[in-house]
């Protein structure tokens, strides 16, 4: 009797501590999954990737000793490890000099004497028509289209910018940008393309649409995919295409400038448009914020590319601060990431239907679409079945934490 009730205390406090250590882990996890920036791109890593977390630990203690210790980084030694790894290391690059003069026959130089590298940003918000005010000398055609006149063009470039509830962010990202392409003398559009209705944002559908739109226009030959808060901080970023996909916005101002992971392909990037048709668009099944660019990320890699990305300082970008407040999470996405060889074929431009409202503005050509997952069905060729075992054995792990992470969701949702 002197046994049971002394084991009951035991088994009472360590019931006691089962729950401490489970509510704990759930806040904790909570935390993660809410937190939006550095925290959450890693665990997202680690879901999506399946287990690589080894190789990472050691990027992510950079990160946290960065994090914590801002001041180190103030003068120029933002690049941990950045002593002799070539990727940090700027190459010498050679620019045209300042008497250097055009030729109207002649395809337009990619490293011109305009380029002058680091830029002043300006986050300070202005209305739109102050802006097309401030702009005007800069000679843009009413809905956007900008081209050269002392040289051919070297590319024709789409700038695609998904947009919803944004308006205040657009002014900032026009006063940046459209000085920095007409200084590379590039050909350009802006798109802006926005989402109406009640469904979660779809930043990838937005871009299926965008450039679907943008090719009814001209035959252009390369598009960039730009978010709406992300501006350059460098001129000598080029926006011109190559033999591989690029991206742009290789260091982020929000994660210390470092690259959260070598797979990242958010913000800032662009493909030719044959590369975009090779690899059938983005995903249009990515609704709410994360986890689309991964899947690009894949469709590049399966389709035989390899991602470049500008060197040192050049590929430099200030995120406009805001959260992601009000948007919703993808829940679904580390499910649809582990399919995206076999979804490929079957979502993205080929299965998209869409009716848009067209209105032009002097800056740009505004797409605004309803969007809802009816517009991108997919033939269910079982690809859902595909390796299920499989997938069991490799990422029990991910499993159970996103299993946890469902259940702290609804949990919260429900308490709060
Ligand atoms: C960081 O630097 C600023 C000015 O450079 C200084 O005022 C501040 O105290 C420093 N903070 C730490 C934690 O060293
Ligand atoms: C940064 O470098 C500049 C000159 O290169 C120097 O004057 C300044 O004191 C440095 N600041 C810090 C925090 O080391
Ligand atoms: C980088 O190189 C400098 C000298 O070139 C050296 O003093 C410093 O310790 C090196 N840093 C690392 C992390 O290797
Ligand atoms: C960097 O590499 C060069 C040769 O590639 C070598 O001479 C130098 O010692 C290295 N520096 C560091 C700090 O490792
Ligand atoms: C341009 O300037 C360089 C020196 O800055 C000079 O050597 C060259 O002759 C100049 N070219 C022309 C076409 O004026
Ligand atoms: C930043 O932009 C605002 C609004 O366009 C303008 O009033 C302000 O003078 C600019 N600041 C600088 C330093 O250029
Ligand atoms: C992509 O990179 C990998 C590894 O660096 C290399 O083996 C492959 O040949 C590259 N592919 C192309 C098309 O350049
Ligand atoms: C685009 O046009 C719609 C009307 O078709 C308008 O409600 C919306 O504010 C416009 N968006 C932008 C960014 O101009």
């Amino acid at each position: 009797m002197w046994k049971w009730r002394r084991l009951m205390r035991l088994s009472n406090r360590s019931l006691m501590a089962f729950i401490f250590f489970f509510s704990m882990s759930t806040t904790c996890l909570y935390f993660i999954y809410v937190a939006p920036g550095i925290v959450n791109t890693y665990f997202f890593m680690v879901q999506a990737q399946g287990i690589m977390l080894r190789d990472n630990v050691r990027t992510i203690g950079h990160m946290i000793r960065l994090y914590t210790n801002k001041n180190s980084t103030l003068n120029g030694t933002d690049y941990p490890d950045g002593n002799n790894s070539s990727e940090y290391i700027a190459q010498p690059t050679t620019y045209l000099p300042e008497n250097f003069t055009y030729a109207q026959n002649l395809p337009c130089p990619e490293r011109l004497p305009s380029m002058k590298g680091q830029m002043e940003v300006n986050m300070t918000e202005a209305p739109m028509e102050e802006t097309e005010l401030k702009l005007k000398h800069l000679d843009i055609q009413f809905g956007g289209h900008w081209k050269p006149k002392d040289c051919k063009p070297r590319w024709k470039v789409a700038i695609l910018i998904p947009f919803r509830n944004r308006h205040e962010h657009l002014p900032i990202l026009f006063q940046h940008l459209a000085p920095m392409l007409q200084r590379q003398r590039l050909q350009f559009a802006f798109y802006v393309i926005e989402q109406t209705g009640t469904q979660p944002f779809n930043r990838a559908m937005l871009f299926n649409v965008g450039f679907k739109e943008a090719m009814k226009d001209l035959d252009w030959d390369c598009v960039v995919f730009h978010d709406v808060d992300h501006i350059p901080e460098n001129d000598r970023n080029y926006y011109g295409c190559g033999q591989m996909p690029r991206h742009f916005a290789a260091k982020l101002d929000k994660y210390m400038y470092i690259l959260p992971y070598n797979e990242f392909f958010g913000g800032v990037s662009g493909l030719t448009v044959e590369q975009f048709l090779k690899i059938n668009g983005f995903p249009n099944a990515f609704w709410g914020w994360g986890g689309e660019d991964d899947d690009l990320w894949n469709r590049v890699h399966y389709a035989g590319f390899n991602v470049t990305r500008p060197e040192g300082d050049i590929g430099k970008y200030k995120s406009i601060p805001h959260h992601h407040r009000g948007e919703v999470q993808f829940l679904g996405r580390y499910k649809l990431l582990r399919y995206s060889k076999e979804r490929q074929h079957l979502d993205g431009l080929n299965n998209l239907q869409y009716s848009p409202e067209i209105s032009l503005s002097s800056l740009y050509k505004n797409i605004t679409v309803n969007l809802n997952p009816e517009l991108a069905p997919i033939a269910d060729e079982g690809w859902g079945d595909v390796g299920r075992a499989e997938m069991r054995e490799r990422c029990r792990l991910a499993v159970a934490l996103e299993w946890h992470l469902e259940y702290t969701w609804a949990m919260t949702t429900l308490c709060c």
